[in-house]
């Protein structure tokens, strides 16, 4: 058995910490070979809720799960973290867009970005889940001065997993058999959900489909929507698919993809074109605990057009919280 790796996870009381927790330490985040002890952050009010949590987490018997912290300190919650889950955040509700939580979940990100710089271990992989995904990623790199900026992304993995739903049925294929899906941009609904590249048992889904229209006006707007329509549907944002995404990326992150392309929010080495250090979403594969953006695709005019609009309101959000970063 190897030796435990400490994960951390903020917002632990919170709908999908608790659809999260349970898969963690079940193993299937980091494999049924890797014990886990999982450090709670949430706040003093919701510190019984955690507690109920961990009481559960107890009751499963995880033969992985090694141990179990719970605290409203960030700088106790992060301290040793090798993986950081930052999901504790407002959630939007009816009506409103990601970018409207830019102020009220902006500050967490600093404070964190901080507390991982004093006390997370040097390698931490961060994930940010908490809305505006991407932005609160930047705001807690830019906070952590001390830790490669690498080691922070942001999950646009659900987009990812939403637009191979998509494509399987209108195809009727299967999710699994499809390859080389990209999602560029913001979490939000200027992202580019690309499947120019896409291909299934070695076809191009682009010319399975042969249908622009259905893309700009069917497929771009279902995945780029869907969270809102999950929000009008269940009343509250998507949990279960969001914890689902963030295994999946930390996943794949730690354990490697095979060359499957998966998409990842990452500090953009500027690539494409994407100015340095914006947090982007970006194609990428992943091999020995590390990810690399994958090279050489074609932007055509469309697909520029579409780059620029999510690029943009990625450089608005950073302007509107240039304030936070001093
Ligand atoms: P929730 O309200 O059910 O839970 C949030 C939890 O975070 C609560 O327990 C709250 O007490 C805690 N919290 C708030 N501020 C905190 C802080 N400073 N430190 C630690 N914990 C804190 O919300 P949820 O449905 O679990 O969603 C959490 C976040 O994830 C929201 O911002 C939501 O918009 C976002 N989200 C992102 C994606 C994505 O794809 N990136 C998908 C779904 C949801
Ligand atoms: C989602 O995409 O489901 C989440 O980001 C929640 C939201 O506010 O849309």
């Amino acid at each position: 058995m190897k030796a435990p790796v400490r994960v951390a996870v903020t917002g632990a009381a919170g709908q999908i910490g608790y659809a999260l927790l349970f898969r963690i330490a079940s193993g299937e985040m980091l494999g049924k070979d890797q014990p886990v002890i999982l450090q709670l952050l949430d706040l003093p009010q919701a510190q019984a809720a955690v507690k109920g949590v961990m009481m559960e987490l107890e009751d499963c018997a995880f033969p992985l799960l090694a141990g179990m912290v719970a605290s409203d300190d960030p700088n106790v919650a992060f301290k040793d973290a090798d993986y950081a889950i930052l999901v504790g955040a407002r959630p939007r509700s009816k009506g409103m867009e990601r970018k409207d939580l830019l102020e009220a979940n902006g500050a967490i990100f600093t404070v964190q970005g901080k507390a991982l710089n004093d006390h997370a271990s040097r390698n931490v992989k961060v994930l940010v889940v908490g809305n505006p995904a991407n932005t609160n990623a930047y705001i807690a790199m830019k906070s952590a001065p001390d830790l490669p900026a690498k080691n922070f992304t942001a999950m646009l993995r659900l987009d990812h997993n939403r637009a191979l739903s998509q494509l399987a049925a209108k195809t009727g294929k299967a999710v699994a058999d499809i390859e080389n899906m990209a999602v560029w941009g913001n979490h939000s609904p200027t992202m580019y959900a690309d499947y120019r590249f896409a291909t299934i048992g070695g076809e191009s889904v682009k010319q399975m489909i042969n249908d622009d229209v259905w893309n700009s006006d069917v497929f771009l707007p279902t995945v780029g929507k869907r969270g809102a329509a999950i929000i009008e549907a269940r009343g509250l944002s998507s949990a279960a698919s969001a914890a689902n995404a963030a295994i999946d990326h930390i996943h794949d992150w730690a354990l490697g993809t095979n060359g499957k392309w998966v998409t990842m929010g990452i500090p953009s080495d500027g690539s494409y074109g994407i100015p340095e250090g914006v947090m982007f979403g970006f194609p990428v594969t992943c091999a020995n605990g590390e990810y690399t953006i994958v090279q050489g695709l074609e932007i055509d005019e469309f697909s520029r057009g579409r780059i620029n609009v999510t690029l943009n309101e990625l450089e608005e959000e950073r302007a509107g919280v240039a304030h936070l970063l001093g």
